[in-house]
């Protein structure tokens, strides 16, 4: 059993020493002894080039994938979000797509009303009946982001999700994820992949990964300054 300060210590989210190939045991290693730890909530970045092992590390992080060496301390529920919405959007309007995240034992009264609460959230108020594919790509983004809130997610894991973005989308994404960290009322964990070196100035703290292994936590800003010179060729 453990008391209610020694649990306030331990990390949110602990990783460690995870391997992981694609090729089974004996393959490539996409994650290395992997370790790392999360200890307070807020918007965490991680930097990495291609094939560095990021999106496997979200997959088992999210436990759609098992380590073959290694554990997963986490006291949060993941929820994964995609590049492209296009790949996690399922029925044919914000409604119906959100009630798929939400429990079915809960009154249908309850499951109407936290529909409401999550597109509010999200910069989507209103847009109960509309057709998934009238909205705009930031929108689609935003809508995704509802589905992870409905379902009761405190540990967001996207992976690039500005990539496919223009600008003004990009920010307006950037801006709810971090208000949802922010927020004094049980504000969300979430870890964020980008290619994007501008988004490092708004992070808690920011991470390379490398060869299957998440660096030493750095501020946004300091990784920036780093990686700059550097851009195309690390990142
Ligand atoms: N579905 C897959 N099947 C086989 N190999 C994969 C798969 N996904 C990723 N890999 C391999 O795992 C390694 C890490 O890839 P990935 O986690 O996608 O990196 P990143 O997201 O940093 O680009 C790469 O060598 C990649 O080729
Ligand atoms: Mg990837």
């Amino acid at each position: 059993m453990i008391s209610g300060n020694k649990k306030n210590k331990l990390p949110l989210l602990e990783v460690r020493n995870l391997s992981f190939s694609w090729g089974g045991k004996t393959g490539l290693p996409a994650l290395k002894s992997c370790s790392f730890s999360i200890t307070k909530p807020g918007l965490w970045m991680i930097v990495g080039r291609n094939g560095s092992g990021k999106s496997t590390l979200f997959r088992l992080i999210s436990g759609m994938l098992e380590p073959h060496t290694g554990e997963i301390f986490s006291r949060l529920k993941p929820a994964l979000m995609f590049q492209n919405p296009d790949h996690q959007l399922l029925l044919p309007t914000c409604a119906s797509d959100l009630l798929l995240s939400i429990p079915t034992s809960l009154p249908n009264e309850t499951r109407q009303r936290r529909i409401q609460i999550v597109l509010e959230q999200v910069g989507l108020m209103g847009m109960e009946s509309r057709p998934i594919h009238t909205l705009s790509g930031g929108q689609k983004q935003r809508l995704a982001l509802a589905g992870a809130l409905a379902s009761d997610a405190n540990l967001l894991l996207l992976d690039e999700p500005t990539a496919l973005l223009d600008p003004q989308s990009q920010i307006k994404v950037l801006d709810i994820v971090k208000s949802l960290c922010n927020r004094k009322n049980n504000p969300i964990t979430a870890i964020w992949i980008t290619h994007r070196l501008q988004e490092l100035e708004h992070c808690e703290g920011a991470a390379i990964m490398e060869k299957g292994q998440v660096g030493a936590w750095h501020s946004g800003l300091l990784l920036k300054k780093f990686l700059k010179p550097l851009a195309g060729r690390v990142v």
